[in-house]
């Protein structure tokens, strides 16, 4: 229908005959002629619809509104001098119909399309029009060409893109499955792929070596600004492999996707051990992009008179004592915010928050009585402290004081505002544990496929695995391992998961079947791609990287999903909704 999208056209076309069509972004009447500016997925450019023209394309253009569907022919012109629109890439011409159709006509739209603050419901009720902004159409553009080169950059590197079943049967990584009835087996259900984990295991049996797919994934769980109902990886698996290469691959991938979105980032990514970023930073998913970290001073509190402090300190096994420094802190905050971080803290389970002010004749606050002279000097030494800067110290339960610290570093930072914006930080995180236990039961840290370092360790927590994860920005980017492929260690595993080998039969009996028929050593990782996308496109959230997302209570505004379904389909499924549908909804 075109001759040229909006944007191709120039002041080379000048005098040209053309087709155009697309929306009309906005239309103004300046002294009876009619200037629209008509929208395309590339941008903008002016029509005019003069009388003295053309009277028919004028009368026409006189009743067209905003977003009624155009298609116009006519010649383009120079717009005059002083007429320029610099702000518009097509700002130095405009194109004279002659000829203006009505394709289709719109409603008013009930918003206002570049308005973010309008209300999220009405923005995904009418999620097609809020996609017709150039914002939105960039994102999708970039996640296309990030899509494109992480399959370019896998097919060079020899990956075969396999997909992989959505109707099956539970895959454990860690949240509640969405579940299918089957109609052919009443009663008996399919689960949705949490991520398929056990199917590429099975590829690499299969023999095929190095895999990969851009797959889909749905997990029932507590929905956040990077969470998804529904979100998609980019699913990696290669057999013969050592940690090491796994990461080549992850590093070439991710390099060269960054590449293609016009970034350039290191072709290789630092390090930092599990242990290493809870203890310095409090979180496995560590921002280095700003420098604030801790530094222990359990011994240092040891001595403290103030018996709390020194009880604490007793148990170093259990407990942490972690000093955070601010430097020239005690020149930023306000005495009111000083306080407020305390009760920021107890929110995360802290009891208190002490803090010591670096003053020209020393250390001053609440807790100096409490130490020697000596100590607070071992204190300035171990915190580097200079004049101005501010220390901060949780104490208690290791646990607990890590993640509050944690959550407290990056409070800081967001206060501050000393986080770089334009920067890309990516660091591995390695080494991770086997198992966490939480309230006496014994979780898989990864997932319960993960290749144990040592399973001769007495304390199950200091198993350790070869798990690694890429965190981008503070983000958990994506994550991955070598896995177990001798049947033995799968079995000790699921043990020490307190899964009986019944459960393990009936749950994974096809996986532990496969291991008995030559399995290679393999191992690969997955990236949340919609994550991905959000931090390369700055995106506030994952749900503005996703063409349909959800809400945060998993409903889809859009299309009404989830809805009842009527009792003809039920009875064919063998089932029967017990509550109310109102019930249901509370
Ligand atoms: P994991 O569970 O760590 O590993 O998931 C890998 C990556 O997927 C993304 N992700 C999500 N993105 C959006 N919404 C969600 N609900 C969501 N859950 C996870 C994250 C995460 O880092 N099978 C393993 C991978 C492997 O071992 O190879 C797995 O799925 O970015």
């Amino acid at each position: 229908m075109r001759t040229h999208y909006n944007t191709e056209v120039s002041e080379k076309d000048i005098g040209k005959e053309i087709r155009l069509c697309g929306w009309v972004n906005s239309r103004r009447d300046h002294g009876g002629v009619v200037f629209i500016d008509l929208r395309d997925k590339t941008g903008l450019i002016q029509l005019v619809c003069d009388p003295k023209d053309n009277e028919k394309s004028w009368k026409i253009a006189d009743s067209i509104r905003d977003e009624f569907v155009l298609k116009a022919s006519g010649k383009v012109r120079y717009r005059g001098e002083g007429l320029e629109n610099p702000n518009l890439k097509t700002g130095k011409i405009e194109v004279v119909v002659d000829n203006l159709i009505i394709e289709n006509k719109s409603l008013p739209m009930p918003f206002d399309l570049g308005d973010e603050r309008v209300n999220e419901e009405i923005r995904l009720k009418y999620r097609y029009l809020e996609l017709r902004t150039k914002k939105n159409f960039n994102i999708f553009k970039l996640r296309s060409k990030a899509s494109i080169a992480a399959r370019n950059a896998l097919d060079e590197l020899g990956f075969l893109e396999v997909d992989t079943p959505v109707l099956t049967k539970s895959t454990p990584e860690g949240a509640r499955d969405y579940l299918v009835p089957s109609r052919v087996h009443n009663g008996e259900f399919y689960a949705l792929p949490q991520s398929p984990q056990l199917f590429k295991q099975l590829l690499m049996i299969g023999g095929f070596d190095k895999y990969f797919q851009i797959a889909k994934c749905f997990r029932d769980e507590d929905l956040r600004a990077d969470r998804q109902p529904e979100f998609t990886q980019i699913d990696v698996e290669l057999s013969f492999c050592k940690q090491e290469d796994v990461i080549k691959v992850a590093e070439h991938l991710l390099y060269s996707i960054f590449k293609a979105c016009g970034h350039d980032v290191p072709k290789s990514f630092d390090r930092i051990t599990y242990d290493e970023a809870m203890e310095k930073y409090g979180s496995d998913k560590p921002d280095l992009r700003y420098d604030l970290s801790m530094v222990d001073v359990i011994d240092i509190f040891e001595n403290s008179t103030n018996e709390i402090f020194s009880s604490i300190a007793k148990d170093k096994a259990h407990n942490r004592i972690k000093a955070l420094k601010v430097p020239n802190g005690d020149n930023i905050f306000s005495k009111r915010q000083m306080k407020g971080f305390e009760e920021y803290v107890r929110k995360f389970g802290a009891k208190g928050l002490g803090y010591f002010q670096m003053k020209e004749d020393g250390l001053k606050g609440p807790l100096t009585k409490f130490f020697s002279e000596d100590d607070l000097n071992e204190i300035i030494k171990a915190s580097k402290l200079k004049v101005g800067d501010v220390v901060f110290f949780g104490a208690g339960d290791k646990k607990v004081v890590l993640d509050y610290m944690g959550r407290f570093r990056i409070y800081l930072a967001e206060l501050m505002d000393i986080i770089p914006k334009d920067e890309f930080n990516f660091i591995w995180v390695v080494d991770f544990p086997m198992f966490e236990v939480e309230g006496g039961s014994v979780k898989a840290l990864h997932h319960p496929f993960t290749m144990p370092k040592d399973l001769n360790k007495e304390n199950i927590e200091e198993i350790s695995s070869i798990a690694y994860d890429i965190v981008l920005n503070g983000v958990e980017l994506g994550g991955g391992s070598i896995r177990i492929h001798k049947e033995e260690i799968q079995n000790e595993i699921f043990k020490l998961l307190g899964i009986s080998e019944e459960e393990a039969n009936e749950k994974f009996g096809f996986l532990l079947e496969a291991l008995k028929f030559g399995a290679p050593p393999h191992g690969g990782f997955a990236i949340g791609f919609d994550r991905l996308i959000m931090l390369l496109s700055k995106a506030e959230g994952i749900r503005d990287v996703i063409a349909f997302p959800k809400t945060q209570k998993a409903q889809c505004l859009l299309t009404q999903a989830p809805s009842i379904v009527n009792n003809e389909q039920l009875k064919e499924l063998g089932l029967r909704v017990r509550k109310t549908v109102m019930e249901n909804k509370d």
